[in-house]
């Protein structure tokens, strides 16, 4: 399905993550991110990362709105476009492992806005994971 995200629509799901950061539970790195997903119904679903002692189970905030998402609304969620913010004034581009989690749910068009070095950035989907791991055939 070819979507077609508005700017506003895209300036409001970042105001999410901004949003979303705020709630970051993060307190080895200090590094707190929000994620907002924008689903093919319509809705936003919001997710923060929340860290953990044994620094490996910490979740990121783009993985944690995609649980969440997959919770509220059913394994069928498609998502149309995707904010990240954080609030350490820092460029983050969604981790490798949220890409591949994202991959499974995201449609290859779909908008991912993220701060990077130069500021705000958007790529496509299948811009930041060409070539990504797909489900095998059965
Ligand atoms: N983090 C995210 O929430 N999303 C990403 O895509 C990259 C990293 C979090 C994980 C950890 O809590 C903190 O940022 C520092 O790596």
């Amino acid at each position: 399905m070819k979507t077609k995200i508005a700017q506003s629509a895209l300036k409001r799901l970042m105001k999410h993550a901004q949003q979303a950061a705020k709630q970051s539970y993060s307190p080895y790195s200090k590094f707190r991110v929000g994620a907002a997903l924008l689903l093919t119904n319509g809705k936003t679903v919001m997710g923060t990362n929340v860290e953990n002692a044994s620094y490996g189970l910490t979740i990121c905030a783009e993985r944690a709105a995609l649980v969440r998402a997959v919770a509220q609304f059913g394994p069928k969620i498609q998502v149309a476009a995707v904010a990240v913010a954080n609030l350490n004034n820092s460029s983050s581009p969604p981790c490798g492992a949220c890409r591949q989690m994202l991959a499974e749910f995201a449609l290859p068009d779909a908008p991912v806005i993220f701060p990077a070095a130069d500021g705000i950035r958007t790529m496509a989907f299948s811009e930041l994971l060409p070539a990504g791991f797909e489900r095998q055939p059965e």
